[in-house]
């Protein structure tokens, strides 16, 4: 047995490959093309924890957890050639699709990133999906990572999977309606669209993991040595919010909050998605649904002035005097908007959730005043700027 984790470079990637090659004997190969490291430095940005090269990272677990079952392979799954290799050689049972530019602000910079971000995100997936079709392999269970954005801010309750349309008095249950919001997020909406088309075209089992907003250094195996933690980006374009306001209460800068902040987003800790991508990588073939799974990757929806307050509070304890400030909002959105979200099927998958926001950020605190000059020498790109004048 086989399993491509693809990103597994990234901050979801890396520590989900090593948890599942410490849970499972099989091959577990790791893609990826190290494009996010060149993109952080584009922004003139780091990561505040440092990020061990991948062959460092395979050293590192096959000293610490004994692994001889992980091993990468880097390319760009843009290429077509690159993939129907990778499919051929290596006949994965699963395949982990984590790599995309995930960035919303990187992919709202101008046309080419928004170019770039579609093409990027939208070819991969495409590349996979037809490769395990051209290549037989469509018993291969695909699971991706895509976002929660893709739903946008509904005023209902928003269902894990499809939702009921009416007109003129007929009603059926349809995919989502993609409301996303970002020229990022849409790549998910449109990539999700198409793995519903490959299930019913090809056959393919797919799970369709709709990731929350991750926060979070650590996962049970990264903690047990610095070689193998995973990045931690703090900057405007690559910072998720809870990240960038930790990385500023750690700078001694107020956290920001944009106008009232009363609007909820969905949230999940690292170490609950990686227990969750682990678990159904590991399914049993006649154990996982052969038909197209919709998963909320999501363990609460948090408003982000809560998160603001979470954060002054567990700042306290680790002696941060952190300020929240609110600004004017530049972004278009509800203010108040009260996001419920259903995740009855992704919580039977990891049982119950192992870490809340508040141990997440006491978390954060602990790993970022070890590496409070790296955030303090690149304070300044807590803004926007560098690429957008
Ligand atoms: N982190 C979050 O809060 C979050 C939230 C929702 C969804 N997601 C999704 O989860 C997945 C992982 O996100 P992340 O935060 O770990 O991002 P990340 O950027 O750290 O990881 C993605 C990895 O994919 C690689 N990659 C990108 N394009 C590639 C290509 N063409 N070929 C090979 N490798 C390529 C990058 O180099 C990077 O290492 C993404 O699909 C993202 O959209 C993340």
């Amino acid at each position: 047995m086989s399993i491509i984790v693809t990103g597994a470079d990234g901050y979801i990637g890396w520590p989900t490959a090593l948890r599942i090659a410490n849970r499972t004997d099989d091959r577990v190969i790791m893609v990826d093309n190290f494009a996010r490291r060149e993109w952080v430095e584009e922004v003139g940005a780091t990561s505040a924890t440092p990020v061990a090269s991948i062959d460092e990272r395979v050293d590192a677990a096959k000293e610490v957890f004994g692994l001889g079952n992980l091993s990468f392979i880097e390319g760009d799954l843009v290429e077509k050639a690159f993939v129907d290799e990778l499919l051929a050689v290596h006949e994965p049972d699963v395949v982990v699709h984590a790599a995309a530019q995930p960035s919303a602000p990187y992919s709202q910079i101008n046309g080419e990133r928004a170019n770039y971000t579609q093409h990027n995100n939208l070819q991969s997936t495409r590349n996979l999906l037809w490769g395990l079709e051209e290549h037989d392999l469509t018993d291969t269970h695909f699971i991706e990572t895509t976002t929660t954005g893709v739903y946008g801010a509904p005023e209902f309750p928003i269902p894990e999977g499809g939702a009921v349309m009416e007109n003129q008095g007929e009603r059926d249950e349809v995919p989502f309606p993609a409301m996303a919001g970002s020229w990022y997020h849409l790549t998910k909406s449109h990539d999700a669209a198409n793995m519903r088309l490959a299930n019913k075209q090809f056959d393919i089992p797919i799970s369709d993991v709709r990731t929350a907003i991750t926060y979070g250094t650590e996962t049970e195996e990264t903690r047990e040595d610095d070689r193998l933690k995973t990045r931690f980006d703090f900057d405007y374009y690559f910072g998720t919010v809870g990240h960038r306001f930790c990385a500023q209460a750690v700078a001694g800068y107020p956290v920001t909050v944009y106008g009232k902040g009363e609007q909820r987003k969905p949230f999940i800790s690292l170490e609950d998605a990686v227990e969750g991508l682990a678990n159904l990588a590991l399914t049993d073939p006649d154990d996982r649904p052969d038909d197209l799974t919709v998963y909320n990757q999501v363990t609460r929806a948090i408003s982000i002035v809560e998160m603001a307050e979470t954060i002054a509070e567990v700042g306290d304890e680790f002696d941060l005097d952190v300020d929240v400030e609110h600004f004017e909002n530049p972004r278009d959105e509800d203010e108040t908007h009260k996001m419920e979200i259903e995740n009855d099927r992704y919580m039977d998958l990891i049982g119950e959730q192992a870490q809340d926001f508040e141990a997440g950020a006491a978390d954060i605190f602990e790993t970022l005043t070890r590496y409070a000059d790296t955030i303090e020498s690149y304070e300044d790109r807590f803004l926007p700027g560098v690429l957008e004048e």
